[in-house]
């Protein structure tokens, strides 16, 4: 139980690419696979103004008025995992933000081809999870269900 009190949470996006290359089973199992447990889970269109919270940290960047275009142009799959570690090993199982530079195994460098349409967001520390999962979930949708027995209880 001391691994479960220690389990992190982290906020996922299955971008619009990822929903309309109907690649969200196989990203979902990427994650299910590695032992990360899913607490919530929607299918949401993000609007301009959620958009721009979610990309703050972006606005002044080149790219940020793109980014905002392309996350609000159609729906978006998004969850919160919870695992020992849920955040890094997210953002290692995603690989580079650059696809092109992404290890291969990882989503990134295996699904696509260029930054823009890269599939997938994760928090990229506890502090930006804690305050992406409240930008896009209540209390009441998230459902903790760590396993009591059995191999899962140690993940
Ligand atoms: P994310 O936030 O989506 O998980 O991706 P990340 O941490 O790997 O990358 P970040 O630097 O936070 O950038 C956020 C998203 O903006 C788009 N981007 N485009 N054209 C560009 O140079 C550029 N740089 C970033 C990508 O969609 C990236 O995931
Ligand atoms: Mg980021």
């Amino acid at each position: 139980m001391a691994e479960q009190a220690r389990a992190e949470r982290t906020l996922v996006i299955l971008k619009p690419d990822a929903v309309q290359r109907q690649l969200v089973g196989p990203i979902i199992t990427r994650f299910e696979q590695k032992g990360l447990r899913i607490t919530a889970l929607k299918m949401m269109q993000i609007d301009r103004s959620l958009a721009e919270r979610h990309y703050a940290v972006h606005k002044g960047k080149a790219f940020y008025a793109s980014l905002l275009d392309f996350i609000t142009c159609a729906p978006v799959v998004v969850m919160v995992l919870e695992g020992h570690g849920a955040i890094s090993i997210v953002r290692r199982l995603m690989g580079a933000t650059n696809p092109a530079q992404a290890e291969p195994g990882t989503i990134r460098a295996d699904f696509a081809l260029q930054t823009t349409y890269n599939l997938v967001h994760g928090s990229d520390s506890p502090d930006t999870a804690a305050a992406e999962i409240d930008l896009f979930f209540s209390p009441q949708e998230i459902v903790s269900h760590p396993i009591p027995l059995g191999p899962l209880a140690f993940v």
